[in-house]
């Protein structure tokens, strides 16, 4: 890792540990951090984001031991940390009796989500400040996620509050990793993600439940129907024209073209369409267009998570 990097984590490790809070970058999106055993620090995050309290975060560590060290393991949690860790799938588990993680991490719930990220600059955060992270989604509450410093700045870069941006490039996956909650009533899909349904039956051998059809299982609060909405525009989900003044958010080939128009994936790929996401639902927004129509993408493999996102974000109040 070159100098100046080096440096940028050495200060944010500081700024952490001084109970600061530093928006830092991972694999899916980028986060804003605390140190998860911090109750003031935990606290900023919720003012910064105007974030609910009933509504939980992630806890991010170094590596599996790491993570295990705050929850009751078993051996679907095994499996999977196997498979997927470090990588985008978050694990929602009961927290162990000894886990110093302060309360608001997790709502107050008997459970915690926790998860071993794979961005080598976060991991190399990680590992420095030694500390579990306390991270949402970098954004204020309700809108699109961030998939780059640039977008994280925008956001909250007058604000004194944060007190740094760990700029780690632009995110490779685009999308938040898969919530997984592992109660008695079985292993529970959350929220679709960057780790698809199919590969996660595959390492449990069994199927999913959804949190819809399971009633018996705790819920996850915080999943909001209206989420990732952009500021302006409204969203229209499965377009096979655009009207007047219309921007089009595109997918795969097409004869359409809206004011302006961007595709999300030319050739048809789901996982360049997730990578570009967030982004262009942005870009798009800050254009003036008063609507943005979208193409209908596929549900397979992480087609499932990127209609998810656009679901909630044409979800109008
Ligand atoms: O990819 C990601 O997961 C990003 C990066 C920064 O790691 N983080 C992220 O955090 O998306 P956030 O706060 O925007 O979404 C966390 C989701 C919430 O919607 C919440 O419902 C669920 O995880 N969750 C967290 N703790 C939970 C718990 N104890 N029980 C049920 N659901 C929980
Ligand atoms: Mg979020």
């Amino acid at each position: 890792m070159d100098h100046m990097l080096q440096d940028h984590i050495t200060q944010a490790a500081r700024l952490l540990r001084a109970g600061k809070l530093v928006a830092v970058p991972t694999e899916t999106v980028y986060g804003l951090a605390a140190n998860a055993l911090d109750a003031r620090a935990v606290e900023g995050i919720f003012r910064l984001k105007g974030r609910p309290s009933f509504n939980p975060l992630i806890t991010h560590f170094k590596d599996v031991e790491a993570a295990f060290a705050h929850v009751e393991v078993c051996d679907l949690a095994k499996r999977l940390a196997n498979a997927f860790w470090p990588g985008p799938l978050t694990l929602v588990m009961k927290k162990s009796a000894d886990s110093a993680l302060v309360p608001a991490v997790s709502a107050n719930l008997p459970h915690v989500a926790v998860r071993v990220p794979a961005h080598p600059l976060m991991h190399a955060l990680l590992k420095e400040v030694d500390l579990p992270l306390a991270a949402p989604s970098a954004n204020p509450s309700e809108c699109i996620s961030p998939t780059s410093a640039a977008h994280v700045a925008g956001y909250f870069g007058d604000n004194p509050d944060l007190a740094m941006i760990l700029d780690g490039g632009v995110c490779k996956t685009g999308l938040e990793s898969t919530v997984v909650g592992l109660f008695e009533t079985g292993p529970t899909l959350l929220r679709p993600g960057a780790v698809t349904r199919v590969c996660l039956e595959n390492v449990l051998g069994r199927p999913l439940q959804d949190l819809s059809t399971s009633e018996s299982a705790p819920t996850s609060p915080g999943q909001m129907l209206r989420h990732y909405a952009p500021r302006h525009a409204r969203v229209r989900l499965n377009a096979v024209h655009v009207d007047k003044g219309e921007a089009l958010l595109a997918f795969g080939p097409t004869p359409m073209a809206g004011t302006p128009t961007l595709n999300l994936s030319e050739r048809g790929d789901l996982e360049e369409a997730a990578h570009n996401l967030f982004g262009m639902l942005g870009a798009l927004d800050e254009s003036g267009a008063h609507s943005i129509a979208v193409m209908p993408i596929p549900e397979d493999g992480i087609g499932e998570a990127i209609n998810d996102r656009l679901r909630r974000a044409s979800f109008s109040i």
